[in-house]
């Protein structure tokens, strides 16, 4: 088992391991006792993909109980529509019911929608108690359990209310992966591609020798994302492990989202606008978020920072990454929508672009007509 420390108001630590859930219980107690705590109460929280469908919480409630633990369940329902108010309000019901005190646990054991939920409770139960997090999407191992965002949605938007909270420590469990649907293997990928691209070149260039040998090798769509990297888990487990350090030198700079985090939004405010514009669940965030990295590698040649041997290389690895069509959507539109971002500093929309492979930098001038053109290069080569 690797562990990362994460620097930030409170520190924490990040467990990385393939079989390591069970190892869930010996880190508690361990936390407890440094704590000079008593008995605690755990609440673990899951979604019924991952707690009925799949053996992770069984082994998780068994290893605990085993260990003494008085152990508590909620299983929610899957899906993007579980990070809300009604959610958090049925959460805390049952966290109340139990009896759960501010010396407690809660556990959030899923993908990203569970954790940024169970971050979001613990932040407000009681005016907070410890959470850890055991994420178990590609995506939520390599970023959304990384750097102590939390949040649930509203009507009017996507993480509009959240809270920045620290847990107690994060474990990944590696092995959790296999029973992952394909897409979003390339979901967690897309992810990890953005963090070489911003700010680790030689986590690209695993990627890319990963998943682009030769110039004519076919499209990598989800399905064929995991089969290579199940095949190769020393790669898997470095660009899992890459992923999260890239992500908490960034974090350990900019905790609160001031400066240099927002470089992690690289493709995000496209991809926000397409994923808005289709409506969710046409395309998963991550597809979102490869052509919303495309359209962002065109922006930054077109406005001359990126140099175009560069572009060409970067363009090429993402065009290979294969999602499903959008469907027709217009540009213009694109662009619109992405003037009501939320991340607007000053008023303005604010572009994070890629000045070479592995090195983000933020502009807020680029012209309306030269961020369209963009985006259409990229719809019409769909
Ligand atoms: N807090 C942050 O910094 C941050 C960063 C990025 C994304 N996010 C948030 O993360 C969420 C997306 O996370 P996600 O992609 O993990 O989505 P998710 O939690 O909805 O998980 C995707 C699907 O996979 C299922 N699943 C999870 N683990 C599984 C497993 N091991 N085997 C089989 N099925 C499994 C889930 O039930 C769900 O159906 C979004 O709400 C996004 O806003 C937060």
């Amino acid at each position: 088992m690797e562990t990362i420390q994460v620097k930030a108001e409170r520190p924490y630590e990040i467990h990385i391991g393939r079989g390591i859930l069970s190892s869930c219980a010996r880190l508690l107690l361990q936390h407890a006792r440094a704590e000079g705590g008593g008995e605690r109460k755990v609440f673990v929280v899951t979604d019924r993909n991952v707690g009925v469908r799949c053996p992770y919480l069984h082994t998780l409630i068994e290893t605990l109980e085993k260990e003494g633990l008085s152990v508590s369940q909620a299983v929610l329902r899957a899906g993007e529509r579980t990070k809300s108010f009604k959610s958090l309000s049925r959460l805390i019901g049952m966290m109340t019911k139990e009896g759960l005190g501010r010396d407690d646990i809660l556990i959030g054991l899923g993908g990203g929608v569970i954790g940024d939920l169970a971050g979001f409770a613990a932040s407000v139960y009681m005016r907070g108690l410890s959470h850890v997090l055991l994420p178990t999407t590609l995506l939520a191992q390599v970023d959304s359990s990384i750097g102590g965002k939390t949040g649930i949605n509203t009507r009017e938007g996507k993480n509009l209310v959240g809270s920045f909270r620290s847990p107690l420590f994060v474990l990944i469990d590696i092995d959790t992966l296999s029973t992952l649907e394909d897409r979003q293997w390339l979901c967690g990928l897309a992810e990890i591609v953005k963090c070489g691209l911003v700010g680790d070149r030689e986590l690209f260039e695993t990627a890319q020798t990963l998943f682009f040998d030769t110039r004519d090798a076919p499209p990598v769509g989800g399905r064929e994302c995991r089969l290579r990297l199940e095949k190769d888990q020393g790669a898997l487990y470095s660009l899992i492990s890459g992923a999260i350090r890239m992500k908490r030198s960034i974090v350990a700079r900019d905790e609160k989202e001031q400066g240099v985090r927002r470089l992690l939004n690289f493709g995000h405010t496209f991809g926000h606008a397409i994923e808005n514009l289709l409506g969710y669940g046409r395309l998963l965030h991550g597809e979102a978020v490869i052509l919303g990295m495309r359209m962002a590698t065109e922006l930054s040649a077109a406005l001359g920072l990126l140099p175009e041997k560069e572009r060409v290389r970067i363009a090429l690895f993402l065009a290979r990454l294969s999602i499903p069509r959008p469907g027709r959507i217009k540009a213009t539109r694109i662009f619109e929508q992405m003037q009501k971002d939320k991340k607007k500093k000053d008023g303005r929309v604010h572009y994070v672009l890629l000045a070479k492979t592995g090195e983000g930098t933020i502009r807020s001038d680029p012209d309306a007509r030269t961020v369209v053109s963009c985006i259409e290069k990229v719809l019409d080569a769909l």
